[in-house]
């Protein structure tokens, strides 16, 4: 309910002096230790935040922090808005996102959408690097959106294709993206949530990923305190990636987050985007006793890894690609989802309606196979 009344507020058109600094946090009633300041400084940029206004006006100061162990158990069962906002322009990939998507996955009972973003598609490629404001406009909504539907809301950066290959040539473009999307967003309420990047690879090793990550939160905590920002690792953001990392800083405000698609000759069958995946068709996953073990397994790694690194986690991405065969794909979701849920991770499924799909925005049907074993309904999260 509280975010009805924000969104309340929310549809007159204020103009903010966005050039002045962010709003000073109210003062918290348990008070956070001051976090190191590794952002680099900021560039000599012209004053871009001049010209864009601020769109959701929100009560300075009333950003109420959550608890990120909290905030993790609460993002509950969740969903990707994939191949939408993250193709090269929204609707190439076959898919835009529409209004009547949120109140949809609402009802048949996600708590989040991760919204995967191609920022870096929207933006100038020199300083100020400013992201087009009709795009940034585009996100308002979606964030409106699930906030009006009682929904958190993910909102990463996706596909960043260039600073996988040239982390030096795109450094200073990547934190200033960061920089504006955090300025913008700084008063919208805690389900809200920042990513700062989609499965870092290629030029980002563990090592220079986790320092870009250090850079990049502190760019966020300028604007954005406390809010809860999502920490993954290297190496495509899989286990693996998160289990070679460790937790970049003593920031309270930290989910960490990876991606599971294990086994990958199963989970990604025919996928045109992975070379040599059609010679996997017709692999199986009945939940055998080695199957299931090993999604056990690491399931038990990613929990022992949250512990000894304090920090909570979330799957973020999860799913089996359409070529499988459905009583396959129905085996292998119910089984991750309650093996991650029976550990106390929550997550969310990747994705909504495309080839992974929980929902086929053609026929407008839900793949109740899948939607019944995602959201248990007997077990309504009663959020
Ligand atoms: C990628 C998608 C891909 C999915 C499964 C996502 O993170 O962005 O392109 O379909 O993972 O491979």
């Amino acid at each position: 309910m509280r975010k009805l009344a924000y969104l309340a507020i929310a549809c007159t058109t204020v103009i903010t002096a966005c050039g002045a600094e962010a709003p000073q946090p109210s003062p918290q009633p348990t008070a956070e230790p001051p976090l190191a300041a590794t952002a680099p400084p900021r560039p000599n940029l012209p004053n871009w935040k001049e010209e864009m206004p601020l769109p959701f006006p929100f009560p300075e100061g009333a950003f109420a922090p959550v608890d990120a162990f909290v905030q993790a158990q609460q993002l509950g069962r969740g969903v990707n808005f994939g191949n939408m906002l993250e193709a090269p322009k929204e609707g190439e990939w076959g898919l835009v996102v529409r209004e009547e998507y949120f109140p949809l996955v609402r009802q048949a009972g996600f708590d989040t959408v991760r919204v995967p973003i191609r920022w870096s598609a929207h933006a100038l490629r020199q300083p100020p690097y400013t992201i087009a404001p009709e795009f940034f406009q585009r996100i308002d909504w979606v964030i409106e959106n699930a906030l009006q539907n009682d929904l958190n809301v993910v909102i990463n950066m996706h596909h960043y294709e260039e600073l996988f290959k040239d982390l030096e040539g795109e450094r200073e473009r990547f934190l200033v993206l960061w920089d504006q999307i955090a300025t913008r967003y700084r008063n919208l309420p805690p389900e809200v949530l920042f990513e700062p990047l989609n499965e870092p690879h290629g030029a980002l090793d563990n090592e220079s990923w986790e320092e870009l990550f250090r850079q990049v939160l502190a760019v966020i905590r300028r604007t954005n305190p406390h809010r809860n920002v999502i920490f993954t690792g290297a190496d495509m953001g899989t286990l693996n990636g998160l289990l070679q990392a460790k937790r970049p800083n003593d920031d309270p405000h930290l989910i960490a987050t990876f991606h599971y698609y294990l086994p990958f000759a199963f989970t990604h069958q025919g996928a045109e985007w992975v070379e040599g995946s059609s010679a996997w068709l017709g692999t199986t996953w009945r939940g055998n006793g080695t199957q299931r073990a090993n999604v056990d397994y690491d399931m038990d790694r990613a929990v022992r890894w949250g512990k000894q690194n304090n920090m909570p986690v979330w799957m973020g991405e999860f799913g089996a690609y359409s070529k499988a065969d459905l009583d396959s794909r129905v085996a292998w979701t119910n089984y991750v989802a309650r093996a991650a849920e029976a550990r106390g991770l929550t997550w969310a499924y990747w994705e909504f309606g495309s080839g992974f799909g929980v929902y086929d925005p053609i026929s407008l049907q839900w793949n109740e196979p899948i939607l019944n074993v995602l959201i248990q309904k007997q077990e309504a999260t009663g959020r």
